[in-house]
């Protein structure tokens, strides 16, 4: 049953876990015999982040970042702030950076100025959803699982004020719940 403050699935959990399983065969293939570190940008990529490496054969080791643009707003205000760093070096290591959305790209950005700068032998991004129409820098993941347009969009680790990112679906959030 859908949420009563979402308006439609845009995405069901059997389309979801089909794609993390295609975006999991993806990176083994790319990563054979090597153990990245995979870094969780928190808190939007935890369920996504989780059931990749889950469904990843290749070891990984587990990092996790947190990187704030959304604030309390449903519009990224392009001004990302690093709230949570990294607990390891990713010096001479190859780096897989897993992201919920890349909308504007600001973050991305950051991440990406961030860990090359840091040293980081390879850089590699996954994204659950991208969403170009609203890109204002030229980001772009090296795998996407799916392309959105422009709505408002929670579930599967995404928010609204922090709320419905447990939702196992995805969803358009009623227009009445963010114009309040
Ligand atoms: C969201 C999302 C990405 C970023 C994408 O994070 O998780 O990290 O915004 O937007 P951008 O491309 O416009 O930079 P948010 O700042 O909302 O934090 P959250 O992950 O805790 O929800």
């Amino acid at each position: 049953m859908i949420h009563p403050d979402c308006e439609r699935i845009l995405l069901t959990e059997e389309e979801i876990a089909e794609k993390v399983k295609q975006a999991a065969a993806w990176l083994d293939e790319r990563y054979k015999g090597t153990t990245p570190i995979a870094v969780s940008v928190l808190k939007g990529s935890a369920l996504f982040f989780c059931d990749l490496v889950r469904a990843m054969k290749t070891p990984v080791f587990m990092e996790f970042m947190m990187v704030s643009s959304y604030g309390g707003s449903s519009v990224s205000s392009g001004i990302p702030k690093i709230v949570l760093d990294l607990s390891a070096s990713v010096e001479g290591k190859d780096v897989l950076l897993v992201e919920d959305i890349v909308d504007s790209g600001h973050s991305l950005a950051k991440m990406r100025a961030l860990l090359e700068g840091r040293g980081a032998k390879s850089f590699t991004v996954v994204t659950l959803l991208d969403k170009p129409s609203r890109r204002q820098v030229p980001e772009q993941a090296d795998y996407s699982c799916f392309e959105v347009g422009n709505e408002f969009i929670v579930g599967y680790g995404l928010d609204y004020d922090q709320r419905y990112r447990n939702l196992p679906y995805i969803a358009v959030l009623k227009e009445s719940v963010y114009t309040k």
